[in-house]
């Protein structure tokens, strides 16, 4: 039966380049679509940059340009990055658009109208020099915790605390450099937990993969809070209907930005929007995202959907992370590589190829490592299936003048039988999105084949005229060998396969045409031509060395690093394990001295019953040594140590604070040093 899907990959930050992690999910995305249409369904793929945003606002200020031209320059960019690796998308779009707009306020207002809208005060760190409240990742401070300087708003990189940026000790806005001040004001919320019973019942409804429904009862457990959807003037965004200098959050009209580009691709097309997105829709939706977005896709995205009247997604397809050389992609070590770098240098199928061979349905992280890149493609792409074609077809040309036999050779009848035999498993694979098992079972069947031209040796049938047959034949069936493998793999080869598809001349491949009754029997081929070069390693070196970037200048990138989901990760929690990995010992401060250079730190010498350890705390402002000497207290003993520009931090006592006053914490008496607590 003929379906209709409609698709979408997330919609890419406009104020940044598209680099290879973005890839592995629009090449993932465009795959399975390819795939599906030629499976003989009707695919609608739609994208768009998501341009709204603090970020994007400082950005273009930054740039001296206004927003809508920044977005306009990263949507062309964003565009030719896509195209150059074959994304085939029927629109990209943006979501700064008037059909976007649109179905923000009519979500809205429904949601308002439902009851679902609260609004209340809250206070936040305001810029009073540029007179604007500031998002988290724009304030740095001390943390309130382990004292670290220089950290974000939100969290702490050194301790790994989250906590509100008003507990942040001397906090500075990054726009100005002025010290923030606390300032209230209206917010609307959607009180998602009004739809938990809803939510519960749709993730476990097959929507969502089982793993991340796992994840996301724990967040049941903990209680749905209510979602912050505005922010104030200066934003760039939609304003909020009705609300004056109010705008709607980013993240709000973001996903909102799949139907407004729908809306744009079906006026264009002429088609019918409620089909789509009417809650009793015919087509099914689906959503490429990765695993960072999940929360928003499985939680907000459809509880709005469900309680404005629209349908719901059929379900989320959720990817893991990129790492390049099993580590995390970098500036320094040239492994942040952006699209249209990696298109200067490469073959944009390679990675198409080497990608597909690493992706599964699950939601791991996916690794490109170099060496194993150009090795994979060596292997499988050149070594193993163009070499069946560039090695028969030359004397189909020469000997035959391109005209294929009408039969086979015995000896190729049961290999032939057994590639139309596996076309559904193999077109089984792609639609539950293994591709990589797709691409090994491909690359067994071009091992066969291979082995079949190595037995045979078509170059020395080819010294016996009286042999002519049997070479004409032996070639025919290697060619419709080769049109079956370039079949399966047209999804991940699209360019490859079209020019295979004029080299033999025949109409676009599909998997109609996985049988025997679709064969090249008898049919007359144009003369072979060179169809992939090998990856030379040389290329991947430039590459990596143009993707480095000297570090001398501060990053510019935590000015317009994008905004930060406004959920903690689910990850915060932690079992019972883990939290007997750390080693809290009850610890006796021996000696207590003020650290010159730094106004915040005491050097303490700590007896831990095994011996002393020497722990530099942020705690001079709340004691002086003096009070210290003597007293009980707790420490981390297995913190890994920090070199400090005093010396070695060898662990770390415990305090509690809020950013006004802290608290040594220390044990009741009767404890001695070295007791461990449980
Ligand atoms: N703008 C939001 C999405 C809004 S969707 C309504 C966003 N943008 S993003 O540019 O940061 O990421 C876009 C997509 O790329 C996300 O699905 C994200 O998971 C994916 N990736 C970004 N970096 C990635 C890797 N390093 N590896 C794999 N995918 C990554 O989030
Ligand atoms: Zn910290």
């Amino acid at each position: 039966m003929s379906r209709t899907l409609l698709v979408t990959s997330a919609l890419p930050y406009a104020n940044g380049s598209i680099h290879l992690g973005h890839m592995v999910e629009h090449i993932q995305t465009d795959i399975w679509v390819r795939h599906q249409r030629m499976r003989g369904h009707t695919v609608y793929l739609i994208c768009a940059d998501d341009t709204h945003g603090t970020p994007v606002m400082l950005a273009a200020e930054a740039q001296g340009i206004t927003p809508e031209q920044m977005i306009e320059k990263a949507r062309i960019e964003h565009m030719q990055d896509f195209a150059g690796f074959h994304i085939a998308h029927d629109l990209y779009y943006s979501t700064h658009t008037p059909e976007t707009r649109e179905y923000a306020s009519e979500i809205y207002n429904r949601l308002k109208a439902a009851g679902l809208i609260a609004i209340r005060p809250i206070e936040q760190l305001f810029d009073p020099v540029r007179n604007m409240f500031l998002p988290d990742r724009f304030i740095k401070g001390e943390c309130p915790r382990c004292h670290a300087k220089d950290q974000y708003g939100d969290s702490c990189e050194v301790c790994g605390a989250s906590y509100a940026p008003t507990d942040m000790i001397d906090p500075v806005s990054v726009v100005s450099g002025a010290r923030p001040v606390k300032k209230t004001s209206e917010h609307h919320f959607f009180t998602l937990g009004r739809c938990e019973a809803f939510l519960r019942q749709w993730t476990r409804s097959g929507t969502i993969p089982v793993e991340a429904a796992n994840k996301l009862d724990e967040w049941f457990e903990a209680g749905l809070a209510d979602w912050d959807i505005s922010r104030d003037k200066p934003y760039f965004g939609f304003e909020i209907p009705g609300a004056p200098d109010k705008f709607f959050y980013v993240w709000l009209d973001a996903p909102i930005g799949y139907i407004g580009t729908f809306k744009k691709l079906a006026t264009e097309r002429g088609l019918d929007f409620d089909a789509f997105w009417g809650n009793n829709s015919t087509a099914e939706l689906y959503h490429f995202i990765g695993k960072d977005i999940l929360y928003f896709h499985s939680l907000f995205w459809p509880a709005m959907l469900e309680s404005a009247g629209f349908r719901t997604p059929t379900q989320l397809f959720v990817h893991g992370f990129l790492t390049v050389n099993g580590q995390k992609m970098s500036k320094s070590r040239g492994s942040f590589i952006t699209a249209s770098n990696y298109l200067k240098h490469l073959d944009p199928e390679y990675l198409r190829y080497y990608y597909a061979a690493k992706l599964n349905a699950g939601m791991d992280d996916i690794d490109l490592s170099l060496d194993d890149f150009v090795a994979r493609v060596n292997s499988d792409l050149v070594g193993k299936y163009v070499n069946i074609a560039s090695r028969t077809a030359g004397f189909i040309s020469k000997r035959f003048e391109g005209r294929l036999s009408n039969e086979l050779p015995e000896a190729a009848v049961s290999l032939t039988e057994r590639f139309y035999a596996e076309a559904e498993s193999i077109a089984a694979l792609f639609d539950a999105r293994e591709f990589g098992k797709a691409l090994r079972e491909i690359m067994i069947l071009a091992d066969a084949a291979n082995q079949f031209v190595d037995n045979i040796k078509p170059w020395d049938l080819s010294k016996d005229n009286a042999r002519n047959n049997e070479l004409q034949q032996v070639c025919t069936a290697c060619l419709e060998i080769f049109r079956l493998l370039t079949l399966f793999l047209k999804p991940v080869l699209p360019i490859l396969s079209e020019k295979v598809e004029a080299f033999l001349d025949i109409p676009a491949l599909t998997w109609n045409h996985a049988h025997a009754g679709a064969s090249i029997l008898g049919h007359h081929i144009k003369p072979y031509q060179h169809l992939i070069t090998r990856v030379d390693p040389k290329k991947i070196e430039a590459l990596v060395d143009s993707s480095k970037e000297t570090l001398t200048q501060e990053p510019t990138e935590s000015v317009v690093r994008p905004e930060t989901p406004a959920l903690p990760p689910v990850e915060e929690t932690i079992g019972i394990d883990d939290f007997s990995r750390i080693d809290l010992r009850v610890a006796r401060i021996i000696a207590a001295e003020a650290v010159e250079e730094a106004d915040k730190l005491l050097r303490l010498t700590l007896d831990i019953g095994v011996g002393q350890r020497i722990v530099f705390a942020g705690i001079k402002s709340a004691y002086t040594p003096e009070q210290l000497v003597g007293r009980l207290t707790v420490m981390v003993a297995n913190l890994s140590p920090r070199k400090m520009r005093f010396g070695e931090s060898q662990g770390m006592v415990l305090a509690a604070g809020d950013g006004t006053g802290l608290y040594l914490l220390s044990p009741d008496s009767g404890a001695v040093p070295g007791l461990r607590i449980k």
